[in-house]
């Protein structure tokens, strides 16, 4: 267990609320009279997904995958797994991947390639946090609540060794 009391907290669960109104209001726009179906990676896009979800309104279908390229620590092996598939045929469906960080880009940048082998209409990508900082892959979110400096973030999804998912905020350790 990391110590909580030196967290800072950088997004409240009001700020993350209005950013996925206003993005909400923009996918809505954008898609408008299409189909849309938004695949939530997991585990750490759970929350973020709730709110966007809530705040779209389109013809709108959800799926799950859980694409995984960390070990138990804080930075990338670059190894990227499939660990829980897509359930949904995707076959001439716009996809918008709901994330909840991009890193370092190497697990969104496997996905989206592994998607466009299933031939979707469109494949974008809505991330509540880019830390641009680390990017190593060519990867760049469509849709971006928060840009952050380049810090290790935990609450509203984010873990750390899979802990504090369920704080309802956005927070570092200062270490
Ligand atoms: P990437 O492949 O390096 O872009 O890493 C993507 C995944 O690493 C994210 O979906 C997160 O699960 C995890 N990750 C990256 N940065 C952080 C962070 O600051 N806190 C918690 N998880 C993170
Ligand atoms: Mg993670």
């Amino acid at each position: 267990m990391a110590d909580l009391s030196t967290q800072k907290i950088l997004f409240t669960q009001d700020q993350i609320w209005e950013k996925a109104k206003e993005i909400g209001k923009q996918i809505t726009e954008d898609y408008k009279g299409e189909e849309v179906v938004l695949l939530c990676t997991l585990k750490g896009a759970i929350l973020w997904m709730g709110d966007i979800m809530k705040n779209i309104d389109l013809d709108t279908q959800i799926d799950f995958v859980c694409a995984s390229s960390y070990g138990s620590g804080t930075s990338t092996s670059g190894i990227v797994k499939i660990t829980k598939d897509v359930d949904m045929d995707l076959f001439n469906k716009h996809v918008l991947i709901i994330e909840d960080i991009i890193d370092t880009g190497t697990t969104l940048k496997y996905l989206q390639d592994y998607l466009k082998e299933r031939n979707p209409k469109s494949v974008k990508i809505c991330s509540l946090l880019d830390k641009p900082a680390r990017r190593i892959a060519d990867v760049q979110g469509d849709y971006i609540g928060f840009t952050i400096d380049d810090l290790f973030v935990i609450g509203y999804g984010l873990d750390y060794d899979q802990r504090y998912r369920n704080l309802p905020y956005i927070s570092y350790l200062e270490g």
